[in-house]
């Protein structure tokens, strides 16, 4: 192949690499950072998708981090899909499923209140150190399915009983506790 040849061939490469990133066709709008953001505008490079890259130092690239990666919230979204998923697992008798998603759910407790220490009391008081995460636990390991069951309705009244400490009882009505507020029969 002539050196001719062998560069078309790269350049086409490229170019259907590039096509198969651009599902998303770019707007063409000037970047700007978020006007609530009042910090972002000491940056003295322009703002681009390098948000912690082109960040001042690395001070800044933590802070921005820990701005990015929430408090309470996140972890429980996904401490909420794991629950729900828990919720699956006992009713399909998928006790290894059950446990996977069990330990997650108490590792991302642990991040919630490296997170946000003043929650660390509850947490640990009224879920982690209390019967309720070992006896659902135990209950998964034991592969009873009625104990599994009644376990888990145990684990859901911890949940919102948290909530209730915690002083967000209003969000005892997220559709995940509906949802989940029975075993079908
Ligand atoms: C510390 C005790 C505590 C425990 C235990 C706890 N939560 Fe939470 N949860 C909270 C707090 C506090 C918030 C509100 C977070 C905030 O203010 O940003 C919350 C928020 C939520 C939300 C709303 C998240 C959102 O912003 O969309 C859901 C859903 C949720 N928790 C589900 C659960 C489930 C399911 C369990 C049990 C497996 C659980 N929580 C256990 C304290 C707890």
């Amino acid at each position: 192949m002539s050196s001719h040849l062998a560069g078309a061939a790269v350049l086409w490469l490229a170019a259907s690499v590039a096509l198969a990133q651009s599902v998303v066709p770019p707007t063409g709008i000037a970047p700007r950072f978020p006007t609530a953001y009042k910090e972002l505008a000491q940056q003295t490079r322009p703002p681009s998708n390098n948000w912690l890259l082109d960040a001042n130092d690395d001070t800044e690239r933590f802070r921005r981090l820990q701005v990015a990666a929430g408090g309470t919230d996140i972890p429980m979204w996904e401490i909420a899909h794991r629950y729900e998923e828990l919720y699956a697992a006992i009713q399909a008798n998928n006790w290894e499923m059950g446990v996977y998603h069990w330990e997650k759910v108490r590792d991302r407790l642990n991040t919630a209140g490296m997170k946000r220490p003043a929650r660390t009391e509850n947490i640990e008081r009224l879920f982690l150190d209390n019967a309720v995460w070992t006896s659902m636990h135990e209950a998964l390991k034991s592969r009873d399915a009625g104990r599994m069951r009644t376990q888990f309705l145990a684990v859901r009244q911890a949940c919102m009983a948290c909530h209730v400490a915690e002083r967000v009882g209003f969000l005892n009505d997220s559709s995940v506790f509906t949802r989940t507020a029975a075993f079908p029969r």
